[in-house]
Order: structure tokens, then sequence, then C-alpha cells
């Protein structure tokens, strides 16, 4: 990457920090994820919850749908949660901090299907990686959810390039990331590393949120760039997507990154592959739904 750009995309990633930070809220959930299940306070998390009123009627909301199968709606905070479960809970409010952090106004991609997306690889990636019993699950959920940040960048620092190329990519249905660099000369993985980096998220996470498209090129933390470019890859192609259809397939097994993947993680080897990833796609499918059910359904451009 020519330095000239590298400078450049630093410094507007330094006024962004100006105005909107990352939530203060935000900290504290990564404890509270990172927490064994059977130490997490639910007064506390009942607590965090209620801190917003948006996030309180959001769980609300989700509580009552019909992919819990309650009998009648929850009428307290404490009985959704219990019907949502923990996991539930925290992702509905980090998604709702990460979604007010930014002005919807300030947004080239629609920010509903940049979360949908972004929340909907976090969930993808947590089963991935417990299916092929990696060492942290909460850490590859975390690294699903922040992976493609940059986009938050190009949106607010380099909005009107990144228009075309959104334009580009939506015309010729090419993965997004290729029309950056026609149209741009860089992606949101530059741009979203500057950021991680302003943020102080950890050198794993930056791995990722820079190499998701090229694994292979990553310099530590493989395993976990690898399984990530993964289920984006299957996100995209099972409609958790950007808003538009993507002529590219996706076969897991003959992506490089499932080499990489076997390398790092040897339950791999002895894997029954079609089992896998027929099982894989019945999660993203549940998966589907319930972000779905958070979001609203998407609209296609
Ligand atoms: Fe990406
Ligand atoms: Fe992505």
């Amino acid at each position: 990457m020519n330095t000239d750009i590298t400078e450049t995309i630093r410094e507007r990633v330094r006024q962004i920090e100006v105005t909107p930070s990352i939530p203060a809220i935000f900290h504290p959930l990564l404890k509270l994820l990172n927490s064994p299940p059977d130490e997490v306070n639910l007064d506390e998390v009942i607590k965090v919850a209620s801190y917003d009123s948006a996030i309180a009627a959001q769980c609300l909301r989700v509580a009552s749908s019909p992919l819990f199968g309650q009998s009648r709606p929850p009428d307290s905070m404490k009985a959704a949660i219990i019907s949502l479960g923990l996991r539930r809970v925290e992702t509905i409010v980090l998604t709702c901090c990460m979604g007010q952090a930014f002005a919807p106004s300030n947004w080239v991609l629609d920010p509903t299907v940049f979360w949908r997306h972004s929340l909907g690889c976090a969930m993808v990636c947590r089963k991935f990686s417990e299916k092929i019993k990696a060492h942290d699950h909460e850490k590859a959920y975390m690294a699903g959810l922040l992976h493609d940040i940059g986009f938050i960048v190009n949106s607010m620092s380099f909005g009107e390039q990144f228009s075309k190329a959104v334009a580009a990519a939506c015309e010729q249905q090419i993965p997004l990331h290729e029309a950056e660099l026609q149209h741009m000369g860089f992606t949101h993985c530059e741009t979203g590393r500057a950021l991680g980096e302003a943020w102080n998220l950890s050198g794993e996470l930056i791995q990722v949120i820079a190499y998701h498209h090229q694994p292979e090129n990553s310099e530590t933390g493989r395993g976990l760039v690898a399984l990530v470019h993964l289920c984006d890859l299957l996100c995209r192609v099972r409609g958790l997507d950007y808003g538009y259809y993507e002529s590219s397939k996706v076969d897991l097994v003959a992506d490089p990154a499932w080499e990489i993947l076997q390398k790092t993680h040897r339950e791999l080897q002895d894997v029954d592959l079609a089992r896998f990833t027929f099982e894989l796609d019945e999660d993203v499918r549940g998966i589907y739904e319930l972000v779905s059910t958070i979001f609203g359904s998407p609209r296609k451009n």
C-alpha cells in the first residue's frame, strides 16, 4: 500500500474520532461477553440492557417474536431476557450501541444491511468456531462483528468515492472489495485497520479486519482470519449480504482458507465434510431468521 494513501486514511480516521467514537458501554460489554456463562450476573445484564430505551424496546420486541414460541409476549425486561438468553441480549445491546454511534445520514451502505451482515457473520463465526472446537468462540464472534468496520470509515470519510464503488459492485455483481480497489485504490480492509488501531483493538482483531479477504497474507492469527473469511463468504451467499446480488459461489472446501484452517485445527482433518457443511448451512438458516427478526427483512438493490 502506497504510504501517502495510508497517511491519508489515518488522517481521516483521526478526524472521525472527534465525533462518533466507540460507545462507552462497548468495553464493559466485551468483558461481559468474555466471562464464563455461569459467572454472568443476570441483574447486571438487565441493568445494561435497560440503559437505553431503544435497547430495552428491541429486547422486548425480539423476545415477543414467534421465533421464541412464547404463548404471550414478555411483560418485563427480566422475562424478555430470560426468554432470549444472555447471548442474544448481548448481541442486541452491542448492535444497538454500534448502530447509535454512527449517524445514519452519513452512511453510503444501508446501515441496516451493514449490521445484518456484521451480526450474522458474528453468529456464524461463533457457530463455526464451536464446530471446529477452536479455543475462543467469543473472540471469533467479535472478529465476525467487527471485520467490516472499514465500511464505516469509507462511508464517513470517503463517501463520494465509496458511493461509486458500491454502485459499480451492484451493477457488475462483483464483491465490494474488488469494486473499492477499482474505484478508490484501497479497500475497507485498510480503512478498517486504521480505525481498529485508533480504537486500540487487539492485534488479532486487527489482523482479521485487515486480511479477511486475503487470509494467506495475514501476519499472525491466520486460523482466525481464515475462519472469518469463510463465514463472511457463507453469509454473503446465504442472504446476509450487502444488499445486492453477488454472482460468486461458495465452496468452503475448495477455498484456500480451508487449507489454512486444516493446518491450524487438527479436528478438521477427520471431519465428515458433507455433514459439516450441511449442518453449518442449517445453522446459517437459523441465524438468518434471528437477524431478520432483529433488523427486519432485507430490501434488495
Ligand atoms: Fe469485507
Ligand atoms: Fe463482510
